[in-house]
């Protein structure tokens, strides 16, 4: 199996982020239905070995946190542009749980991830298209900014290549702890 764990948005902000896809002739949208925020790519995995992955993934402990996107960033390669995404605003609880994510699939026995974690959400994979076309896109789009989204759940997903687009598949959801309730004031 194909896997990888992620935080599934709502609809409400696929739908937002949906509204950005256009306007750049030859790129090729994410359907609204693959967006995603991956935590931890894991790849090609035998089934008894994504057992394990999963009952780690189930011992983590998290609290849930809000999720709130900002921005236009690009993956490159060289001067070629490949991706295009939403930025995602650092906060210590998102670093958190994906730092946790990470330590869970090493005790379950995978490679440490070696690549930085940046957190976006893809929306477009890009081939070929010149740069400034794609810098005008960005600039005309970079002022995006969605409102505070509630994360209390992530989720492990398979993976299924297609010709056109993925098919991802949420295989397993992990509940993240409930906030503490805010203390109240005494009287
Ligand atoms: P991307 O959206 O930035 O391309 C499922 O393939 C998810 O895992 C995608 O969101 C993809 O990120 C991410 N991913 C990270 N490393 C990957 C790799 N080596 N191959 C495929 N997907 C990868």
């Amino acid at each position: 199996m194909r896997l990888f764990v992620a935080l599934d948005l709502p609809s409400s902000l696929r739908e937002r982020l949906s509204w950005m896809a256009g306007g750049l002739p030859g790129a090729r949208w994410v359907p609204p239905e693959n967006y995603h925020l991956t935590l931890r790519f894991i790849g090609e995995l035998p089934g008894w070995r994504a057992e394990e992955v999963d009952g780690a993934l189930a011992s983590l402990r998290a609290p849930a946190f809000t999720l709130q996107l900002a921005g236009i960033g690009t993956h490159q390669k060289g001067s070629k542009v490949e991706a295009l995404w939403a930025g995602v605003e650092r906060s210590p609880a998102l670093d958190h749980l994906q730092a946790k994510v990470e330590t869970a699939l090493q005790r379950a026995g995978l490679e440490r991830e070696r690549r930085r974690f940046v957190p976006h959400v893809t929306l477009a994979r890009l081939n070929g298209i010149p740069e400034a076309k794609v810098a005008a896109w960005v600039a005309g789009h970079n002022l995006f900014r969605s409102g505070p989204v509630p994360m209390d759940y992530f989720t492990l997903f398979s993976s299924r290549l297609g010709k056109q687009q993925a098919a991802y598949v949420p295989e397993v959801e992990y509940g993240l702890q409930p906030a503490p309730a805010q203390a109240s004031a005494p009287l």
